[in-house]
């Protein structure tokens, strides 16, 4: 039997020693809750709401469209994921949070992802005439932006 070397045990101790932590890791930070998603979300929402009356003023001042381009980016970003920040059990009433998230969302899911799927197209277009620097475009695009928001907020978000 051939021996084997202390230093190797060693490493295999700390292996295995190193397997557990990090299950012991994934244990101690188990997947959002319900009402942490409903948070996070309406967090989101605000920041956009923020974020687009920032990009609407700066164009007011005849500031440079490509200065917005990390913010026409962000709401460009949130809107790939927005669909999924909406899981079912997410309703008004459905967690500790208070929300205006309506039904609607979920007993008219396509809808719901054809509302979220122009906001998308329309934040992408934003996100790329801000870096194209063009102005006029974008301040067109920032009004286009604008009615997506609408469009689902009629729809599917309480008053
Ligand atoms: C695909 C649907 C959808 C789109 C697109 C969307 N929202 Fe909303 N928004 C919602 C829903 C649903 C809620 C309520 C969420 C909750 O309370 O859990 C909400 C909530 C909000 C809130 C919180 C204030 C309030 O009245 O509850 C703000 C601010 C907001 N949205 C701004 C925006 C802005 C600005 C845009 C576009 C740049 C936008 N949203 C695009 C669905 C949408």
């Amino acid at each position: 039997m051939t021996r084997v070397h202390p230093a190797y045990i060693l490493l295999g101790l700390a292996a295995l020693a190193g397997a557990g932590l990090a299950q012991a890791q994934t244990a101690a930070t188990p997947a959002p809750s319900l009402a942490q998603i409903v948070l996070a979300r309406q967090a989101s929402l605000e920041m956009s709401g923020v974020t687009f009356i920032q990009m609407k003023h700066a164009m007011e001042s005849a500031e440079q469209a490509k200065n917005e381009s990390s913010a026409a980016n962000a709401l460009a970003l949130w809107a790939k994921t927005l669909p999924a920040m909406f899981p079912a059990g997410t309703a008004i009433g459905q967690t500790s949070i208070t929300s205006k998230a309506k039904p609607e969302i979920w007993t008219n899911r396509p809808q719901f992802e054809s509302r979220a799927a122009d906001y998308a197209a329309a934040t992408a277009k934003l996100s790329d005439l801000a870096k194209a620097d063009d102005a006029a475009g974008f301040t067109a695009q920032l009004d286009a932006v604008r009615k997506t928001c609408s469009a689902c907020h009629e729809d599917f978000k309480a008053r």
